[in-house]
């Protein structure tokens, strides 16, 4: 039996050894440490031996057994590296390394385009003194909606336009809000600049619940806010008129409606002449003109919130949405804004 055990043990190695190929492998496997294997076999024929031989043969096969399996194991991973290399260089010719070829360029990426966006419209207002800030994206209801002279009913304090944080109100700041437009940069510009002139350009994510082609939930406003001695409308629209030939080209020019906000009076609606037709009507625009967004001149009480003496001091105010406005460049056709957020590179590679 000692001999049967030794030369088991020389076939097996030597047929592993030989194996070409996984499967190759797993038959032998079977044929040697399977159920109804060899080495199976001679176990149960240790229940003919005496008590002695048992234990001194039941260790040899256990011995044979172990180097059956290791056996198979270092050649399985022989087998799984050859392989691998093969895919890679299955010969010679194609082995042929020629160091003289230029690398692979690392492919690199860019800013997301709203980014590119917010950049470009920071630029622009730089140039003309604008200072750029940013305040907290989650806010008081106070610096949102009351400073802003919004009287307690008013729709956007909704809980269905607004999301509230669910937190206990402030004594004085009331609720803590996502915030649904920029516009809660003016009275803290005012209290952190103190005394006119203020040129701001707030640039932050707003909030609200809506989701659908045309808005996301989450999406950025850029806000300014001028104030000064004796500034009027004119001056106004002279800004918009210089931001939309630098951002639209110089063609562009903007058109003010009358429209209503709570924190601006009088208040217009923005609207920037179509890029087709310049303004005369067609059959994309229909009217000649696209809608911007909202504007107006700061509303006294907005003034007062802020420290500043409404009879010493006036000053106009706009918020307009990023992805809109960049959206209304007249090279790009975006037909649904939740694409800006989709995380698709097809969609972000083209910017
Ligand atoms: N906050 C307004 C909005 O989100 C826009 C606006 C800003 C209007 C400043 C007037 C003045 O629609």
């Amino acid at each position: 039996m000692r001999e049967q055990l030794h030369n088991l043990k020389n076939e097996a190695l030597a047929l592993i050894q030989e194996a070409k190929d996984k499967k190759e492998l797993e038959t032998l496997r079977i044929a040697f440490l399977g159920r109804k294997g060899k080495v199976n076999q001679l176990l149960k024929r240790l229940v003919q031996l005496e008590e002695e031989e048992k234990v001194q043969f039941g260790q040899l096969i256990n011995e044979v057994k172990r180097a059956i399996q290791q056996t198979i194991k270092s050649k399985s991973s022989t087998i799984h590296a050859k392989g691998r290399a093969g895919t890679h260089h299955p010969s010679s010719i194609k082995d042929f390394f020629d160091p003289t070829l230029p690398g692979a360029k690392p492919s690199q990426g860019h800013l997301h385009l709203v980014t590119q966006a917010i950049e470009e419209i920071h630029r622009i207002f730089e140039k003309i003194g604008f200072v750029r800030v940013r305040y907290p994206e989650v806010d008081w209801d106070w610096y949102v909606f009351e400073s802003l002279n919004m009287p307690k009913g008013h729709p956007a304090r909704d809980e269905w336009e607004t999301i509230f944080i669910n937190q206990k109100p402030h004594p004085k700041m009331g609720k803590v809000v996502l915030t649904t437009h920029t516009s809660n940069g003016q009275v803290r510009e005012m209290e952190r600049v103190g005394q006119p002139p203020i040129k701001m350009i707030n640039i932050a994510k707003c909030y609200h619940r809506q989701q659908d082609i045309t808005h996301t939930i989450m999406f950025h406003q850029f806000e300014g806010l001028l104030i000064d001695k004796e500034i009027s409308i004119p001056h106004l629209k002279g800004v918009f008129d210089h931001f939309a030939q630098e951002f639209y080209g110089p063609e562009r020019k903007t058109r003010l409606r009358p429209f209503n906000f709570c924190f601006t009076e009088p208040s217009f609606e923005v609207d920037i002449n179509c890029p087709l037709c310049l303004g005369k009507g067609c059959r994309t625009c229909k009217g000649g003109w696209h809608e911007l967004g909202g504007a107006g001149m700061v509303h006294p009480n907005v003034l007062k919130a802020g420290g500043i003496n409404p009879k010493e001091y006036t000053g106009f105010a706009f918020g307009w949405g990023v992805e809109r406005t960049y959206m209304m460049k007249s090279s790009l056709k975006i037909e649904d804004l939740r694409l800006f957020y989709s995380n698709d590179l097809r969609f972000l590679k083209q910017f």
